[in-house]
């Protein structure tokens, strides 16, 4: 197990999607300035993760079991790394969460708030006191565009984001005296598992406790929109590895960090107007009244993107 002179990095939520590919470009670097621990709850879902490193599998990758939600899970991952030592640590592991949320019970509402929240909270508090006494350190926090801006039928899964952006932008400050980093990435849609499993049952699903208008706005408007969005203005999980890569390359890395740039009027929308109506209203505007312009407006937005060019799909590797 070579270390000599590589950082050591340590990745949670491995098995798919994101962590999946910042692990193996992290692996792959022509320098082998990495020894990554991709780590994930159950290792049985290695071999998506496995495949994509080939060679490099136990030489710069090396996979270990850890669950967010679980204090014990989390410390004996910690432990099992020699002195503990991590220099850079990748919280990635999340859910999401969409639907009405008069029909989510609160135990599915914890559920988001133990993993995307405690998660990474339960494993900062584990990782950063080792490198505050080493006054060495770098964090990233895989968070979400809706970490800094709520959506409709995503409250949840915003609400969970919003509290690890507070949470963080807290810690980065008072990290800063002990030369650790901490950073933020906030994606807008990316092709991962992630949308299925948010998105698959929703629309054969039955809504009992909900009123017939909000079924209606939901079904009819909210979801066949997510679709369109994932589909134009989706990145692909290489893109957010890419710009995780540059993050911990940057020498003075930035706090927070959009990686799609057309995410970013929507937040000056927010911020031009510190009573929160502009974009309140603008939000209303897009899912309901101006929702048949949406529908024109699709696939101009796509022809501009370059959309066209893009071919759909879930892509893990
Ligand atoms: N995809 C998007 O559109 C998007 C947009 C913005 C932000 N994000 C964020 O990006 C991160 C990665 O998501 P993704 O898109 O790559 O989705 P994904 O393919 O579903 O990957 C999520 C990963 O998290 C793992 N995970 C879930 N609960 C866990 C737990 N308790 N302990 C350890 N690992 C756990 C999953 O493991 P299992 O295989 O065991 O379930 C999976 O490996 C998440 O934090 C998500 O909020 C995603």
């Amino acid at each position: 197990m070579e270390r000599h002179g590589q950082k050591v990095v340590l990745i949670t939520g491995c098995s798919s999607g994101i962590g999946l590919r910042i692990a193996v470009m992290l692996a792959e670097d022509e320098k082998q300035r990495y020894h990554v621990i991709a780590t994930m709850r159950d290792l049985k879902r290695k071999d998506n993760l496995v495949k994509a490193a080939g060679d490099l599998y136990s030489k710069t990758l090396f996979v270990a079991e850890l669950d967010v939600c679980s204090d014990e899970s989390v410390k004996q991952c910690i432990n099992s790394i020699k002195d503990r030592h991590i220099d850079i640590l990748i919280s990635n592991a999340g859910i999401g969460l969409v639907g009405p949320v008069e029909s989510i019970p609160m135990d599915e509402m914890n559920n988001v708030f133990e993993t995307n929240f405690y998660g990474s909270v339960r494993l900062i508090k584990e990782v950063m006191p080792d490198m505050k006494n080493r006054r060495a350190g770098r964090i990233i926090v895989i968070s979400s565009v809706m970490g800094l801006q709520g959506v409709a039928f995503n409250e949840v899964y915003a609400a969970s984001k919003f509290a690890l952006e507070g949470f963080c932008e807290g810690l980065a400050a008072q990290l800063l005296s002990f030369n650790v980093t901490l950073s933020m990435l906030e994606p807008g849609p990316v092709h991962t598992e992630f949308e299925l499993k948010m998105i698959q049952g929703m629309k054969e699903k039955e809504w009992p406790s909900v009123d017939p208008d909000t079924v209606n706005y939901f079904r009819n408007f909210y979801l066949p929109g997510a679709v369109d969005i994932f589909e134009i203005l989706g990145q692909t999980p290489d893109h957010i590895a890419k710009r995780t890569m540059s993050v911990i390359e940057a020498s003075n890395p930035h706090f927070h960090n959009l990686t799609n740039p057309l995410y970013s009027p929507i937040l000056a929308l927010k911020y031009a107007d510190e009573t929160g109506c502009l974009s309140v209203q603008a939000f209303y505007c897009m899912l309901f009244t101006l929702r048949p312009l949406m529908n024109v407006g699709m696939p101009v937005l796509k022809y501009l993107t370059f959309g066209f060019m893009r071919k759909w799909r879930i892509s893990p590797n």
